[in-house]
Parts: structure tokens; C-alpha cells; sequence
């Protein structure tokens, strides 16, 4: 059995204590039969996301999703726990945990990135999986949902 996602996490990225938001940032392989499965998915995020007050984005490259999630430390966490046992996906591991002084995603309760560049990245981000936060904030920087994509 993989190891569980949460503890990878809190082992190599524990948040400092007392931050009012946390970022995860984690790679899995998928298992959607169909990629017009995506968007009931996404649709699921976004109204239990709003609910929930945590912002993020969705990349999908056909092989693997990348997703980016913020809010406060305990939900986010909670989420993550429910997301890693989905059967759409597989192999989930966390880049990263740590905490935010402000949101990089404060729009979108989920956005999607569907895109070859940002798919050849997070292709390498799951095959490696040992990456410097240097190496994720650069390819972060990419992952920016287009206003109409965005909303699928
Ligand atoms: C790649 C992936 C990303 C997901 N992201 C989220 C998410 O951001 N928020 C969410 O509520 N559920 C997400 N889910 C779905 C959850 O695993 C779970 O099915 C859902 O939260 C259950 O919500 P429901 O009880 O409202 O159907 C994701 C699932 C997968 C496979």
C-alpha cells in the first residue's frame, strides 16, 4: 500500500505552526476512463470548494492531474485526506505544504489548466517527485487558468 499522502507531507513539508492559510501542492496519475470526466469533477470542487473557502487549481494533462489547494490549515488538510482516497486518480504525492500570508488563486474556488506546456512540466514533476521549492514556485508560475478555460 502507497504511503498516505498526508504523512509524506507532513514529513518533508510541516507547515510553521499558527499560519491562518496553507498551500498543498500534490501530482497523481489519473484513472478517468474518459477526459470529459473532468468537468463533473471540477464542478464537484468548485461547489464544495466554495463552501469550504479553499481556492486552487486543477491541471490535467490526460495522464496525470497536478492540483494546487489553499485555505485554512485543517480543512485543506481534511480535504486532501478525502481527495487521495478517490478512485479517479492514483499514486498521489505531496510537493508541498506551507503556509500563505495571502492566496495565489483568491478567484477561483478551482481553476483548470489544460495546457502542453504545463502538462510537459507536471509530467516531470510526477516522474521525478523530488523537487526544490525553487523548481515548484517556477513551474507555479505557469499554472495560471485562463479566464475562459478556466471555467470548462
Ligand atoms: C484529482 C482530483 C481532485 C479533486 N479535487 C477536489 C476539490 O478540490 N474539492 C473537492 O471537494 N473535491 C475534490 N475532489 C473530489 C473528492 O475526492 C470527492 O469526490 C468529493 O469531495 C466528494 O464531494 P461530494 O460528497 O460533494 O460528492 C477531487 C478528486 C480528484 C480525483
Amino acid at each position: 500500500m502507497e504511503k498516505s499522502a498526508i504523512e509524506s507531507a507532513d514529513r518533508r513539508h510541516a507547515a510553521p505552526a499558527g499560519c491562518a492559510l496553507e498551500q498543498w501542492v500534490y501530482v497523481s496519475r489519473s484513472r478517468l476512463p474518459d477526459p470529459a470526466l473532468v468537468k463533473p469533477l471540477l464542478a464537484t470542487c468548485r461547489r464544495n470548494n466554495r463552501r469550504l473557502d479553499v481556492t486552487g487549481c486543477l491541471v490535467y494533462t490526460g495522464e496525470h492531474f497536478a492540483q494546487v489547494l489553499e485555505g485554512q490549515p485543517q480543512t485543506v488538510q481534511e480535504l486532501v485526506r478525502r481527495i487521495e482516497t478517490d478512485e479517479r486518480h492514483q499514486d498521489c504525492m505531496v510537493l508541498t505544504r506551507r503556509g500563505l500570508t495571502i492566496r495565489q488563486y483568491p478567484n477561483w474556488s478551482m481553476g483548470y489548466v489544460f495546457r502542453a506546456d504545463v502538462s510537459d512540466r507536471v509530467r516531470d514533476l510526477a516522474r521525478c517527485r523530488q523537487v526544490s521549492l525553487d523548481e515548484l514556485d517556477a513551474i507555479l508560475e505557469l499554472i495560471q487558468p485562463d479566464s475562459v478555460m478556466g471555467e470548462l
